[in-house]
């Protein structure tokens, strides 16, 4: 079966040229960190466009899909023009993520609106926009959004977003579809939910249930599981309440290969999988036609994206190890300190050389956990060497910060031998731009001289 971008390090246009260098996008990684510094967060535009692709391939299968990008992976402006131009919808969790959207010109109706505690102002805003769907996480938000939606006089296609019991093995912080999880209804809680829709709030409108049960998931029983725990909740609500839902969202989470240990499923095999047991469902239950809804993120950004380092400070300890220090670290990439992720290294600008040492690729922020990689075999590195970490397209510059007052890192895409910025770098003016001073301690001067 064929192979998809999620199972490749490296992004898809990746190459080395014929200077030894790693080029992306036909532009040499040597050259980029000359013009735009580092750390640099580079994507690959046509890794993603065929990433987009290779989904709508794998899920045509089906007759009615929507595949919506989950934006918190990573969200700019431009990309979501990428994802508009490829015909996906988003996933948005936050008033932020729906104006980063509306001001891309991204269509609303293709949106849904995900979040365990979304606020006043976020639906408010959400129902501004007729946006698609708002997925409802617990009761206290069916009650809020029913007074939101009756005060703009508007009726909201609505999910129920379901904690369905199921155990997927990946880390404790990015795993949501067990019973004891800040998200969702628990399955108890379904009936008395749709009770309520249906009887007490007038300005939803039921249209299915949601799940997302975590993230990097390997394993392709959990979805069947999954959708097999759901039918049976469509089934027993027509039979109880005759409300025949119109759709099934199955959340995100599909795995990504990050290092050669990691052997994640094929966008194919995990569709043909999915849409088997979404058929075998429908007419166990006979719910009649159903639309089949995904939220994938890091499955579809993740391997399009790199970050580029330069190598500076170098520490052996006695009898120990080598730690190579580079210019960014934690703060643009929190998943290793975060949940131990894994990744693997190259030096972009001796791409082919052979590996002569074992070194660790350390942060440069005030914390000993602020390590990058631990142990990996390299070329011998010298500073001023550029260290490219491959498949960190997701969740780094969308939780980045400025711990220890370090500016965030710019983004750039490349395509066909051109480079673009879609994120500035910052610089030490963004870092004070928020900070006021007080008028009283503004005037206030030092008394111990
Ligand atoms: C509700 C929901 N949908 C989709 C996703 C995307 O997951 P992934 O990036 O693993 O595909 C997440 C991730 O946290 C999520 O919470």
């Amino acid at each position: 079966m064929q192979n998809t971008l999620n199972q490749s390090i490296l992004p898809y246009t990746a190459k080395v040229n014929d200077q030894n260098h790693l080029e992306i996008g036909g532009c040499d990684t040597v050259e980029l960190v000359k013009k735009y510094g580092t750390p640099l967060y580079v994507y690959d535009e046509e890794g993603i466009r065929t990433c987009c692709k290779q989904f709508k391939d794998a899920f045509s299968a089906y007759e009615d899909v929507s595949i919506l990008y989950a934006s918190k992976a990573f969200m700019t402006r431009a990309i979501c023009k990428i994802i508009k131009d490829e015909c996906l919808g988003l996933d948005v969790v936050s008033g932020g993520e729906i104006y980063t959207a509306i001001n891309s010109g991204f269509p609303m109706q293709k949106c849904y609106f995900n979040g365990n505690n979304k606020t006043p102002e976020e639906l408010e805003l959400a129902l501004y926009c007729n946006i698609g769907r708002i997925t409802v996480d617990n009761f206290y938000e069916l009650d809020l959004l029913d007074k939101v939606a009756k005060n703009s006089d508007k009726t909201v296609d609505i999910l129920l977003r379901i904690t369905p019991g199921l155990d997927c093995h990946t880390h404790e912080y990015i795993k949501t579809g067990q019973v004891d999880s800040k998200f969702g209804f628990d399955l108890s809680q379904i009936d008395e939910a749709v009770y309520k829709i249906k009887n007490e709030y007038t300005n939803l409108s039921l249209k299915g249930l949601h799940a997302h049960i975590g993230s990097q998931i390997f394993e392709k029983n959990v979805y069947t599981d999954l959708i097999g725990i759901l039918a049976e909740q469509y089934h027993a609500i027509y039979e109880k309440y005759e409300i025949q839902l119109a759709e099934m969202n199955l959340g995100g989470g599909i795995g990504v290969k990050h290092t050669e240990d990691e052997d994640p499923l094929s966008i194919y095999e995990m569709a043909n999988v999915i849409i088997a047991a979404f058929r075998e469902n429908i007419d166990k239950y006979g719910l009649g036609k159903l639309k089949l809804a995904i939220e994938p993120g890091r499955s579809i950004i993740c391997n399009s994206g790199v970050t580029l380092y330069t190598a500076g400070s170098y520490k052996q300890v006695p009898d120990g190890r080598k730690y190579i220090a580079v210019d960014g670290g934690m703060s643009d990439n929190p998943r290793p300190s975060m949940y131990q992720a894994k990744y693997t290294a190259i030096i972009a600008n001796k791409a082919n050389d052979k590996a002569e040492e074992t070194v660790t690729i350390a942060g440069r922020y005030c914390e000993s956990g602020d390590i990058l990689i631990q142990d990996i075999n390299l070329p011998e590195i010298s500073s001023g060497d550029i260290i490219c970490i491959p498949a960190t397209g997701a969740y780094n510059y969308s939780m980045a910060s400025q711990y220890n007052r370090v500016p965030r890192p710019a983004a750039i895409v490349v395509h066909k031998g051109r480079s673009d910025v879609i994120i500035k770098r910052e610089v030490y003016q963004d870092l004070i731009a928020f900070d006021v001073i007080p008028e009283r301690l503004a005037k206030s001067g030092c008394s111990c001289i």
